[in-house]
Protein backbone atom coordinates (compact mmCIF):
# COMPACT_ATOMS: atom_id res chain seq x y z
CA UNK A 1 0.00 0.00 0.00
CA UNK A 2 0.76 3.10 -0.74
CA UNK A 3 2.56 5.41 1.81
CA UNK A 4 -0.04 8.05 2.87
CA UNK A 5 1.51 11.33 4.42
CA UNK A 6 0.11 13.01 7.26
CA UNK A 7 -0.43 15.75 9.92
CA UNK A 8 -1.81 15.83 13.20
CA UNK A 9 -3.23 18.59 14.42
CA UNK A 10 -2.53 19.28 18.68
CA UNK A 11 -5.43 21.25 19.98
CA UNK A 12 -4.23 22.66 23.56
CA UNK A 13 -5.47 26.06 23.39
CA UNK A 14 -7.85 25.83 25.62
CA UNK A 15 -7.35 28.16 28.84
CA UNK A 16 -7.70 24.84 31.66
CA UNK A 17 -9.29 27.09 34.13
CA UNK A 18 -10.71 24.29 36.63
CA UNK A 19 -7.39 22.95 36.91
CA UNK A 20 -6.78 26.26 39.33
CA UNK A 21 -3.36 26.13 38.15
CA UNK A 22 -0.63 29.02 37.05
CA UNK A 23 0.59 26.52 34.54
CA UNK A 24 -1.28 25.67 31.08
CA UNK A 25 -3.46 22.54 31.72
CA UNK A 26 -1.41 20.39 28.69
CA UNK A 27 1.72 21.04 30.93
CA UNK A 28 0.41 18.76 33.68
CA UNK A 29 1.48 15.63 34.03
CA UNK A 30 0.37 11.87 34.02
CA UNK A 31 3.20 9.34 34.46
CA UNK A 32 6.12 12.27 35.02
CA UNK A 33 5.42 13.54 31.49
CA UNK A 34 3.47 16.82 30.31
CA UNK A 35 -0.40 15.66 28.91
CA UNK A 36 0.56 17.30 25.30
CA UNK A 37 3.70 14.63 25.15
CA UNK A 38 1.82 11.43 25.68
CA UNK A 39 -0.75 12.51 22.64
CA UNK A 40 2.44 13.60 20.70
CA UNK A 41 3.92 10.12 21.46
CA UNK A 42 0.96 8.00 20.64
CA UNK A 43 0.31 9.96 16.78
CA UNK A 44 3.93 9.45 16.20
CA UNK A 45 4.23 5.70 17.76
CA UNK A 46 3.39 4.15 13.99
CA UNK A 47 5.45 6.83 11.38
CA UNK A 48 6.93 10.03 12.36
CA UNK A 49 4.63 12.46 10.95
CA UNK A 50 4.43 16.05 11.24
CA UNK A 51 2.78 17.34 14.16
CA UNK A 52 0.88 21.21 14.27
CA UNK A 53 0.25 22.09 18.09
CA UNK A 54 -2.60 24.51 18.64
CA UNK A 55 -1.72 26.85 21.68
CA UNK A 56 -2.89 29.98 23.63
CA UNK A 57 -1.82 30.67 26.91
CA UNK A 58 2.00 29.18 28.02
CA UNK A 59 3.40 28.72 24.07
CA UNK A 60 7.06 28.61 24.90
CA UNK A 61 6.39 25.85 27.68
CA UNK A 62 3.98 23.67 25.61
CA UNK A 63 6.25 23.96 22.60
CA UNK A 64 9.61 23.11 24.51
CA UNK A 65 7.27 19.98 26.06
CA UNK A 66 6.64 19.31 22.63
CA UNK A 67 9.85 19.42 21.03
CA UNK A 68 11.19 17.16 23.79
CA UNK A 69 9.36 13.63 22.89
CA UNK A 70 8.35 14.87 19.05
CA UNK A 71 10.03 15.34 15.62
CA UNK A 72 8.39 17.62 13.50
CA UNK A 73 6.85 19.60 15.44
CA UNK A 74 5.73 23.09 14.72
CA UNK A 75 3.27 25.63 16.79
CA UNK A 76 0.74 27.73 15.62
CA UNK A 77 -0.87 29.75 18.40
CA UNK A 78 -4.75 30.36 18.53
CA UNK A 79 -5.11 33.95 19.14
CA UNK A 80 -8.73 34.05 19.99
CA UNK A 81 -10.61 31.05 21.19
CA UNK A 82 -13.25 30.82 19.06
CA UNK A 83 -14.37 26.80 18.66
CA UNK A 84 -12.36 23.90 18.46
CA UNK A 85 -12.77 24.72 13.91
CA UNK A 86 -11.48 28.06 14.81
CA UNK A 87 -8.65 26.26 16.54
CA UNK A 88 -7.84 23.70 13.66
CA UNK A 89 -7.64 26.58 10.94
CA UNK A 90 -4.87 28.45 13.22
CA UNK A 91 -2.65 25.50 11.85
CA UNK A 92 -3.79 26.40 8.20
CA UNK A 93 -0.25 27.14 7.03
CA UNK A 94 0.39 23.45 7.77
CA UNK A 95 -2.46 21.94 6.59
CA UNK A 96 -2.10 23.55 3.18
CA UNK A 97 0.84 21.73 2.91
CA UNK A 98 -1.36 18.91 1.13
CA UNK A 99 -1.37 16.21 3.16
CA UNK A 100 -3.25 12.67 2.54
CA UNK A 101 -4.30 12.25 5.89
CA UNK A 102 -4.66 14.77 9.07
CA UNK A 103 -5.78 13.54 12.75
CA UNK A 104 -7.06 16.19 14.89
CA UNK A 105 -6.77 15.58 18.60
CA UNK A 106 -6.66 17.12 22.09
CA UNK A 107 -4.22 17.57 24.49
CA UNK A 108 -6.30 17.44 27.34
CA UNK A 109 -6.94 13.52 26.18
CA UNK A 110 -3.70 12.07 26.60
CA UNK A 111 -4.56 8.41 27.09
CA UNK A 112 -5.55 7.81 23.20
CA UNK A 113 -3.82 4.60 21.87
CA UNK A 114 -1.67 4.41 18.67
CA UNK A 115 -3.72 1.51 17.69
CA UNK A 116 -7.15 3.63 17.80
CA UNK A 117 -5.56 6.09 15.64
CA UNK A 118 -3.76 4.03 13.29
CA UNK A 119 -7.37 1.97 12.29
CA UNK A 120 -8.38 5.38 11.78
CA UNK A 121 -6.40 6.35 9.41
CA UNK A 122 -6.72 2.48 7.90
CA UNK A 123 -10.24 3.49 7.34
CA UNK A 124 -9.15 6.53 5.68
CA UNK A 125 -7.10 4.19 3.35
CA UNK A 126 -9.46 2.11 2.92
CA UNK A 127 -12.02 4.85 1.59
CA UNK A 128 -13.54 6.85 3.86
CA UNK A 129 -13.55 10.67 4.23
CA UNK A 130 -13.81 11.37 7.96
CA UNK A 131 -13.30 9.00 10.72
CA UNK A 132 -15.12 9.92 14.26
CA UNK A 133 -13.99 8.51 17.34
CA UNK A 134 -16.86 7.51 19.44
CA UNK A 135 -17.52 5.91 22.71
CA UNK A 136 -20.26 5.31 24.82
CA UNK A 137 -19.49 6.88 28.31
CA UNK A 138 -21.47 6.05 31.86
CA UNK A 139 -23.18 9.60 31.39
CA UNK A 140 -23.00 10.76 27.85
CA UNK A 141 -23.51 14.45 29.55
CA UNK A 142 -21.95 16.94 27.83
CA UNK A 143 -20.64 15.07 25.06
CA UNK A 144 -21.42 15.46 21.17
CA UNK A 145 -24.15 13.03 20.14
CA UNK A 146 -23.13 11.05 17.19
CA UNK A 147 -25.84 10.95 15.14
CA UNK A 148 -25.81 7.55 12.91
CA UNK A 149 -28.04 6.26 9.58
CA UNK A 150 -26.88 3.25 7.71
CA UNK A 151 -23.55 2.74 8.75
CA UNK A 152 -22.89 6.40 7.90
CA UNK A 153 -22.11 9.01 10.52
CA UNK A 154 -24.28 11.75 9.67
CA UNK A 155 -24.48 14.59 12.35
CA UNK A 156 -22.75 15.54 15.56
CA UNK A 157 -24.82 17.43 17.76
CA UNK A 158 -23.34 19.24 20.59
CA UNK A 159 -25.29 18.79 23.96
CA UNK A 160 -26.58 22.39 23.71
CA UNK A 161 -27.72 22.11 20.28
CA UNK A 162 -29.69 18.66 21.08
CA UNK A 163 -33.24 17.57 21.65
CA UNK A 164 -34.66 15.25 23.92
CA UNK A 165 -34.29 12.35 20.97
CA UNK A 166 -30.23 12.90 20.37
CA UNK A 167 -30.04 13.47 24.01
CA UNK A 168 -30.89 9.97 24.26
CA UNK A 169 -28.13 8.91 22.21
CA UNK A 170 -25.71 7.22 24.27
CA UNK A 171 -22.70 7.08 21.44
CA UNK A 172 -20.53 9.85 21.54
CA UNK A 173 -18.17 12.17 20.20
CA UNK A 174 -14.38 12.01 21.84
CA UNK A 175 -13.43 14.01 20.37
CA UNK A 176 -10.83 12.88 17.89
CA UNK A 177 -11.09 12.43 14.28
CA UNK A 178 -9.14 11.71 11.11
CA UNK A 179 -10.00 13.49 8.21
CA UNK A 180 -8.43 13.16 4.23
CA UNK A 181 -6.91 16.61 3.63
CA UNK A 182 -7.79 17.05 0.37
CA UNK A 183 -10.97 18.05 1.90
CA UNK A 184 -10.19 19.61 5.21
CA UNK A 185 -9.60 23.20 4.85
CA UNK A 186 -12.64 23.15 2.51
CA UNK A 187 -15.24 21.76 5.60
CA UNK A 188 -13.58 24.04 8.17
CA UNK A 189 -14.13 27.14 6.33
CA UNK A 190 -17.79 26.43 6.01
CA UNK A 191 -18.33 26.10 9.36
CA UNK A 192 -20.58 29.22 11.11
CA UNK A 193 -20.93 29.72 14.36
CA UNK A 194 -24.86 30.21 14.44
CA UNK A 195 -25.38 27.91 17.94
CA UNK A 196 -25.98 28.17 21.17
CA UNK A 197 -22.22 28.64 22.48
CA UNK A 198 -21.58 31.05 19.44
CA UNK A 199 -18.24 29.20 18.53
CA UNK A 200 -16.83 27.27 15.50
CA UNK A 201 -17.78 23.72 16.21
CA UNK A 202 -15.13 21.49 14.57
CA UNK A 203 -18.04 18.67 15.04
CA UNK A 204 -19.96 20.67 12.34
CA UNK A 205 -17.62 19.05 9.25
CA UNK A 206 -19.15 15.93 9.52
CA UNK A 207 -22.80 17.58 8.63
CA UNK A 208 -20.97 19.46 5.98
CA UNK A 209 -19.57 16.70 4.99
CA UNK A 210 -22.08 14.21 4.37
CA UNK A 211 -24.13 16.94 2.70
CA UNK A 212 -21.81 16.82 0.10
CA UNK A 213 -22.22 13.09 -0.21
CA UNK A 214 -18.77 12.33 1.48
CA UNK A 215 -18.18 8.49 3.39
CA UNK A 216 -18.25 9.60 7.20
CA UNK A 217 -17.96 7.03 9.47
CA UNK A 218 -17.61 6.98 13.46
CA UNK A 219 -15.25 4.00 14.72
CA UNK A 220 -15.82 3.04 18.88
CA UNK A 221 -13.04 3.25 21.52
CA UNK A 222 -12.55 2.21 24.38
CA UNK A 223 -13.93 4.48 26.61
CA UNK A 224 -10.92 4.88 28.44
CA UNK A 225 -8.86 6.52 25.43
CA UNK A 226 -10.77 9.34 25.04
CA UNK A 227 -10.84 10.47 28.45
CA UNK A 228 -10.17 14.49 28.46
CA UNK A 229 -8.75 16.02 31.39
CA UNK A 230 -10.26 19.10 32.91
CA UNK A 231 -9.58 19.20 36.61
CA UNK A 232 -7.44 17.30 39.32
CA UNK A 233 -10.05 15.14 39.94
CA UNK A 234 -9.56 13.45 36.44
CA UNK A 235 -6.06 13.98 36.23
CA UNK A 236 -5.39 11.30 38.83
CA UNK A 237 -8.28 9.37 37.45
CA UNK A 238 -5.77 9.32 33.68
CA UNK A 239 -2.92 8.48 36.38
CA UNK A 240 -4.63 5.73 37.60
CA UNK A 241 -5.49 4.51 33.96
CA UNK A 242 -2.06 5.03 32.79
CA UNK A 243 -0.56 3.05 35.55
CA UNK A 244 -3.14 0.22 35.11
CA UNK A 245 -2.19 0.06 31.85
CA UNK A 246 1.32 -0.01 32.57
CA UNK A 247 1.45 -2.39 34.98
CA UNK A 248 -0.81 -5.08 32.66
CA UNK A 249 1.66 -5.14 29.87
CA UNK A 250 4.50 -5.19 32.69
CA UNK A 251 3.27 -8.28 34.38
CA UNK A 252 2.05 -9.66 30.89
CA UNK A 253 5.81 -9.37 29.63
CA UNK A 254 7.25 -11.39 32.68
CA UNK A 255 7.77 -8.69 35.43
CA UNK A 256 6.63 -10.00 38.92
CA UNK A 257 4.58 -7.57 41.26
CA UNK A 258 3.35 -8.43 44.34
CA UNK A 259 0.47 -5.41 44.98
CA UNK A 260 1.02 -3.80 41.61
CA UNK A 261 -1.44 -1.31 42.51
CA UNK A 262 1.05 0.24 45.17
CA UNK A 263 3.70 0.54 42.21
CA UNK A 264 4.21 3.30 39.88
CA UNK A 265 6.07 3.82 37.00
CA UNK A 266 7.33 6.42 34.61
CA UNK A 267 6.28 7.03 31.08
CA UNK A 268 9.84 5.68 29.95
CA UNK A 269 10.38 3.15 32.57
CA UNK A 270 11.92 -0.01 31.08
CA UNK A 271 11.98 -3.27 33.06
CA UNK A 272 13.13 -6.35 31.57
CA UNK A 273 11.38 -9.44 32.32
CA UNK A 274 12.23 -11.55 35.46
CA UNK A 275 12.36 -9.17 37.61
CA UNK A 276 10.42 -8.73 41.35
CA UNK A 277 8.74 -5.81 42.40
CA UNK A 278 7.78 -5.81 46.03
CA UNK A 279 5.24 -3.63 47.08
CA UNK A 280 5.31 0.46 47.00
CA UNK A 281 8.18 0.73 44.92
CA UNK A 282 8.19 4.30 42.77
CA UNK A 283 9.73 5.10 39.56
CA UNK A 284 11.03 8.44 38.44
CA UNK A 285 12.08 9.40 34.49
CA UNK A 286 14.90 7.41 33.15
CA UNK A 287 15.05 4.20 34.86
CA UNK A 288 16.40 0.51 33.69
CA UNK A 289 16.02 -2.36 35.52
CA UNK A 290 17.54 -5.50 34.16
CA UNK A 291 16.77 -8.94 33.93
CA UNK A 292 16.94 -11.15 37.60
CA UNK A 293 16.72 -8.15 39.83
CA UNK A 294 15.06 -7.74 42.44
CA UNK A 295 13.58 -4.16 44.01
CA UNK A 296 12.22 -4.50 47.78
CA UNK A 297 9.83 -2.57 49.08
CA UNK A 298 9.31 1.18 49.69
CA UNK A 299 12.09 2.12 47.49
CA UNK A 300 12.18 5.13 44.95
CA UNK A 301 14.31 4.66 41.97
CA UNK A 302 15.07 7.67 40.20
CA UNK A 303 17.20 8.27 36.65
CA UNK A 304 18.88 4.76 37.56
CA UNK A 305 20.17 1.65 35.73
CA UNK A 306 19.91 -1.81 38.03
CA UNK A 307 21.88 -4.36 36.23
CA UNK A 308 20.93 -7.99 36.42
CA UNK A 309 20.52 -9.73 39.22
CA UNK A 310 20.91 -6.53 41.70
CA UNK A 311 18.78 -5.97 44.77
CA UNK A 312 17.90 -3.17 45.75
CA UNK A 313 16.25 -2.17 49.08
CA UNK A 314 14.20 -2.72 51.38
CA UNK A 315 13.78 1.57 51.63
CA UNK A 316 16.43 2.43 48.92
CA UNK A 317 16.74 5.92 46.68
CA UNK A 318 18.77 5.55 43.75
CA UNK A 319 19.07 8.92 42.25
CA UNK A 320 19.99 10.13 38.94
CA UNK A 321 22.80 8.53 38.12
CA UNK A 322 23.19 5.50 39.88
CA UNK A 323 24.36 3.19 38.15
CA UNK A 324 24.19 -0.49 39.50
CA UNK A 325 26.19 -3.32 38.08
CA UNK A 326 25.45 -7.16 37.54
CA UNK A 327 25.00 -8.57 40.59
CA UNK A 328 25.42 -5.48 43.42
CA UNK A 329 23.45 -4.51 46.47
CA UNK A 330 21.99 -1.80 47.69
CA UNK A 331 20.23 -2.41 51.01
CA UNK A 332 17.76 -0.34 53.21
CA UNK A 333 18.11 3.01 53.99
CA UNK A 334 20.67 3.74 51.36
CA UNK A 335 21.08 6.40 48.86
CA UNK A 336 23.09 6.19 45.85
CA UNK A 337 23.52 9.45 43.45
CA UNK A 338 25.54 9.60 40.39
CA UNK A 339 27.65 6.65 41.28
CA UNK A 340 28.73 3.18 39.87
CA UNK A 341 28.60 0.44 41.96
CA UNK A 342 30.75 -2.49 40.72
CA UNK A 343 29.74 -5.81 39.84
CA UNK A 344 28.85 -7.59 42.73
CA UNK A 345 29.85 -4.87 45.22
CA UNK A 346 27.67 -4.36 48.65
CA UNK A 347 26.02 -0.89 50.17
CA UNK A 348 23.86 -3.02 52.52
CA UNK A 349 23.34 -0.42 55.55
CA UNK A 350 22.02 3.14 55.85
CA UNK A 351 24.99 4.71 53.45
CA UNK A 352 25.27 7.36 51.35
CA UNK A 353 27.50 7.00 48.27
CA UNK A 354 27.23 10.59 46.28
CA UNK A 355 29.39 11.23 43.15
CA UNK A 356 31.29 8.06 43.36
CA UNK A 357 33.01 5.20 41.73
CA UNK A 358 32.95 2.04 43.53
CA UNK A 359 34.67 -1.31 42.07
CA UNK A 360 34.00 -4.63 42.02
CA UNK A 361 33.95 -6.86 44.69
CA UNK A 362 34.09 -4.27 47.32
CA UNK A 363 31.92 -4.09 50.25
CA UNK A 364 30.87 -0.85 51.86
CA UNK A 365 29.94 -1.04 55.66
CA UNK A 366 26.93 0.27 57.33
CA UNK A 367 26.59 3.75 57.69
CA UNK A 368 29.20 5.02 55.59
CA UNK A 369 28.86 8.53 53.86
CA UNK A 370 30.70 9.87 51.41
CA UNK A 371 31.13 13.78 51.99
CA UNK A 372 30.85 14.80 48.63
CA UNK A 373 29.82 18.10 48.34
CA UNK A 374 31.52 21.29 50.71
CA UNK A 375 28.61 23.54 50.63
CA UNK A 376 29.96 25.12 46.99
CA UNK A 377 31.49 22.60 45.08
CA UNK A 378 30.80 18.54 44.22
CA UNK A 379 33.82 15.61 44.62
CA UNK A 380 33.93 12.75 43.60
CA UNK A 381 35.48 9.38 46.15
CA UNK A 382 37.05 7.33 44.07
CA UNK A 383 36.77 3.24 45.59
CA UNK A 384 38.85 0.47 43.97
CA UNK A 385 37.51 -3.48 43.40
CA UNK A 386 37.53 -4.99 46.57
CA UNK A 387 38.51 -2.48 48.59
CA UNK A 388 35.88 -2.49 52.03
CA UNK A 389 34.79 0.07 53.94
CA UNK A 390 34.78 -0.63 57.63
CA UNK A 391 31.47 0.87 58.55
CA UNK A 392 30.51 4.11 59.93
CA UNK A 393 33.31 5.58 58.05
CA UNK A 394 33.27 9.43 56.51
CA UNK A 395 35.25 9.61 53.15
CA UNK A 396 35.81 13.25 52.33
CA UNK A 397 35.92 13.64 48.94
CA UNK A 398 38.00 14.40 46.77
CA UNK A 399 39.55 10.95 47.60
CA UNK A 400 40.31 7.90 46.37
CA UNK A 401 40.80 4.20 48.46
CA UNK A 402 42.79 2.09 46.01
CA UNK A 403 42.16 -1.33 44.96
CA UNK A 404 42.23 -4.41 47.78
CA UNK A 405 42.32 -1.25 50.38
CA UNK A 406 40.99 -1.68 54.02
CA UNK A 407 39.36 1.29 55.97
CA UNK A 408 38.74 1.02 59.49
CA UNK A 409 35.38 1.03 61.12
CA UNK A 410 34.52 4.96 62.49
CA UNK A 411 37.45 6.49 59.97
CA UNK A 412 37.26 10.06 58.79
CA UNK A 413 39.20 9.86 55.66
CA UNK A 414 40.67 12.64 53.68
CA UNK A 415 43.77 11.11 52.32
CA UNK A 416 44.25 9.28 49.50
CA UNK A 417 44.60 5.46 50.60
CA UNK A 418 46.87 3.22 48.74
CA UNK A 419 46.34 -0.49 47.27
CA UNK A 420 45.90 -2.80 49.61
CA UNK A 421 46.84 -0.53 52.62
CA UNK A 422 44.86 -0.26 56.45
CA UNK A 423 43.91 3.39 56.75
CA UNK A 424 42.87 3.81 60.35
CA UNK A 425 41.57 7.48 61.01
CA UNK A 426 39.90 7.42 64.51
CA UNK A 427 40.66 7.81 68.24
CA UNK A 428 43.16 5.06 69.55
CA UNK A 429 41.11 3.19 72.29
CA UNK A 430 41.80 2.95 76.23
CA UNK A 431 40.97 0.46 78.59
CA UNK A 432 41.63 1.42 82.09
CA UNK A 433 41.36 -1.53 84.26
CA UNK A 434 38.80 -1.29 87.51
CA UNK A 435 37.36 2.03 86.20
CA UNK A 436 33.51 1.30 85.94
CA UNK A 437 33.19 0.74 89.53
CA UNK A 438 34.74 3.50 90.71
CA UNK A 439 32.40 5.60 88.23
CA UNK A 440 29.31 3.88 89.36
CA UNK A 441 30.27 4.96 93.13
CA UNK A 442 30.49 8.00 92.04
CA UNK A 443 27.38 8.91 90.10
CA UNK A 444 25.74 6.81 93.12
CA UNK A 445 26.77 9.89 95.48
CA UNK A 446 26.09 12.10 93.12
CA UNK A 447 22.54 11.45 93.03
CA UNK A 448 21.74 10.72 96.50
CA UNK A 449 23.45 14.37 97.27
CA UNK A 450 21.15 16.24 94.72
CA UNK A 451 18.32 14.46 96.09
CA UNK A 452 19.02 15.55 99.61
CA UNK A 453 19.31 19.04 98.18
CA UNK A 454 15.52 18.59 97.39
C1 LIG B 1 -15.63 18.68 22.35
C2 LIG B 1 -16.54 18.32 21.18
C3 LIG B 1 -17.59 17.33 21.68
C4 LIG B 1 -16.93 16.11 22.27
C5 LIG B 1 -15.95 16.52 23.36
C6 LIG B 1 -15.15 15.33 23.80
C7 LIG B 1 -16.62 20.27 19.75
C8 LIG B 1 -17.41 21.43 19.32
N1 LIG B 1 -17.16 19.51 20.68
O1 LIG B 1 -16.42 19.37 23.30
O2 LIG B 1 -18.42 16.93 20.61
O3 LIG B 1 -17.89 15.21 22.77
O4 LIG B 1 -15.03 17.51 22.88
O5 LIG B 1 -14.35 15.63 24.90
O6 LIG B 1 -15.55 20.05 19.22
N2 LIG B 1 -9.73 24.19 22.02
C9 LIG B 1 -8.87 25.10 21.46
N3 LIG B 1 -9.36 26.30 21.02
C10 LIG B 1 -10.68 26.61 21.10
C11 LIG B 1 -11.56 25.67 21.68
C12 LIG B 1 -11.05 24.46 22.11
O7 LIG B 1 -7.66 24.85 21.35
O8 LIG B 1 -11.04 27.70 20.66
C13 LIG B 1 -9.19 22.89 22.45
C14 LIG B 1 -9.27 22.71 23.97
O9 LIG B 1 -8.06 23.13 24.57
C15 LIG B 1 -9.45 21.20 24.09
C16 LIG B 1 -10.21 20.83 22.83
O10 LIG B 1 -10.00 21.87 21.92
O11 LIG B 1 -8.21 20.53 24.07
C17 LIG B 1 -11.70 20.60 23.07
O12 LIG B 1 -12.32 21.80 23.46
P1 LIG B 1 -13.46 21.84 24.55
O13 LIG B 1 -13.92 23.23 24.67
O14 LIG B 1 -13.02 21.13 25.77
O15 LIG B 1 -14.61 20.99 23.82
P2 LIG B 1 -15.83 20.26 24.52
O16 LIG B 1 -16.88 21.24 24.86
O17 LIG B 1 -15.36 19.35 25.58
CA1 LIG C 1 -13.46 19.12 26.84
Amino acid sequence: MKHRSCLSVVLAAGEGTRMKSSLPKVMHKIAGLPLVAHVILAVQADDKSDVAVVVGRGAELVEAAAQAVGSKVSVYQQKERLGTAHAVLSARNAIEQGYDDVLIVFGDTPLIEASSLSHARQQLASGADIVVMGFRPENPYGYGRLIENEGRLVAIIEEKEANEAQKAVGFCNGGLMAVKGAHLLALLDAVKNDNAKGEYYLTDIVALAHGKGLNVIAQEVPADNVIGINNRLELSQAEAIWQNRKREELMLNGVTMIAPETVFFSYDTIIEPDVIIEPNVVFGAGVKVDTGAIIHAFSHVDGAYVGEQVSVGPYARLRPGADLATGSKVGNFCEVKNAKIGERAKVNHLSYIGDAEVGADANIGAGTITCNYDGYNKHKTSIGAHAFIGSNSSLIAPVTIAEGAYVGSGSVIVENVPANALAIARGRQENKEGRAEVLRQRYAQLKAELKHKV
